[in-house]
C-alpha cells in the first residue's frame, strides 16, 4: 500500500532549550533562517508524501501560522517590491496539504503518534521527528520509501553511534539482510553501553504499519511517566517484522542546544550568501582565542 500521510510531532515541552521554548515551540526555531520543522516537511514533499498531520499543543500556534497565509506581510512585501521574500513567504503556505490534531497532555512521543490516528486511518505512514534534520541528495524517507516498497514492513531509520552515545537512543538487535538493511530482532530504548545490542541507535524517521496504533493502546507509561514509541515497537515486532535501514546522509540532532548550534553553523557555512563571510569571521575568532 502507498505511504500516503505523514505525521509529523511537533507537541513536546522542548525543555531542553527553556527558557526560548517557554512561549515558542522548539520546532519553530530557525536553522539560520528556516525553522526546524520546515526542513521536515520538504523532506516529506520532497519524498512524494502530500498529506501531512502536524500533532501540536498548547503554545503552538506558531506552526500553522508558518504554514498560513499572511495577507498582511504579502500586502506589505509587495508594496516593498520585495519578489524574493515574497516568494519564499509564499513557498511555506504552498508546500503541502497539512492538517493539525492537538495532544492535550504530552505523555510522550507514543502518545503524540496515538494522537493522529484518526487522521491515519488503515494505512501505513511515515513519521518525523523534526528534531532530526537529516541533509542527503535523496531525501532520507525516499530512502526509506524504497526500503518499505520491497519488504512491506515498518521501516526504523538508524545510523552508527559510538559506544557512550548509547544513552541517548533507542538501539537495535539486528540480523543484516542486505546492505544498510537488518531485520530488527529486538529494541533497546536508552541502554546502558555494555547493555547496547549494537552500534544502531534510532533515528526521527520511521515508517509504520497501521498496527502499531493497537500497539500503543496497549503499552503502558514507561519511562519518566510517559508512552513510549519503541515500546509500542516491542509489541508490534511481536505480531510483525520490522526492518532498519542505514540510511545515506547526515543527520543532525538538532534536539539539543550544541546539536542546534552546530547544526547552524554548518548550515550557515554552506549557504552561498552568508558561507564565505561567516567563515571568515570563524576563522578570525579562531585566531583571537
Ligand atoms: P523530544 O523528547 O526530543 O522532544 O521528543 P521534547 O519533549 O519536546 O524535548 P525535551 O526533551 O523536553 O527537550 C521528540 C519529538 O516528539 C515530540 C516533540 O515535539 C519532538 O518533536 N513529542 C514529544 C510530542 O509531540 N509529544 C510528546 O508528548 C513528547
Amino acid at each position: 500500500m502507498k505511504i500516503r500521510k505523514a505525521v509529523v510531532t511537533a507537541a513536546g515541552w522542548g525543555t531542553r532549550f527553556l527558557p526560548a521554548t517557554k512561549a515558542q515551540p522548539k520546532e519553530m526555531l530557525p536553522l539560520v533562517d528556516k525553522p526546524m520543522i520546515q526542513y521536515v516537511v520538504e523532506e516529506a514533499v520532497a519524498s512524494g508524501i502530500k498529506q501531512i498531520i502536524i500533532v501540536t499543543a498548547l503554545g503552538k500556534r506558531a506552526i500553522e501560522d508558518h504554514f498560513d497565509r499572511s495577507f498582511e506581510l504579502e500586502y506589505a512585501l509587495k508594496q516593498k517590491g520585495s519578489s524574493e521574500l515574497l516568494e519564499k513567504v509564499q513557498q511555506t503556505m504552498e508546500l503541502a496539504n497539512i492538517s493539525y490534531i492537538r495532544q492535550k497532555e504530552q505523555l510522550g512521543l507514543g502518545h503524540a503518534v496515538l494522537t493522529a490516528k484518526e487522521l491515519i486511518g488503515d494505512e501505513p505512514f511515515a513519521l518525523f521527528l523534526p528534531d532530526d534534520i537529516i541533509e542527503s541528495k535523496i531525501p532520507a524517507m525516499k530512502q526509506m520509501l524504497g526500503v518499505y516498497d520491497r519488504y512491506g514492513s515498518s521501516v526504523i531509520a538508524v545510523q552508527t553511534i559510538a559506544p557512550e552515545e548509547s544513552k541517548a537512543y533507542g538501539v537495535i538487535a539486528p540480523r543484516q539482510v542486505e546492505k544498510r538493511i537488518y531485520q530488527v530482532l529486538s529494541l533497546v530504548e536508552k541502554p546502558e553501553p555494555e547493555d547496547a545490542p549494537s552500534n544502531l541507535g534510532i533515528v526521527g524517521r520511521y515508517i509504520l504499519t497501521p498496527e502499531i496504533f493497537d500497539m500503543l493502546e496497549k503499552t503502558t507509561p514507561g519511562k519518566g511517566g510517559e508512552i513510549q514509541l519503541t515500546d509500542g515497537l516491542r509489541l508490534l515486532l511481536k505480531k510483525q517484522k520490522i526492518y532498519a535501514y542505514q540510511f545515506q546522509g547526515t543527520r543532525h540532532d538538532t534536539g539539543t542546544p550544541l546539536g542546534f548550534l552546530k547544526a547552524s553553523v554548518e548550515f550557515a557555512l554552506k549557504r552561498p550568501d552568508l558561507g564565505p563571510r561567516f567563515k571568515e569571521y570563524l576563522q578570525q575568532l579562531n585566531l583571537s582565542n
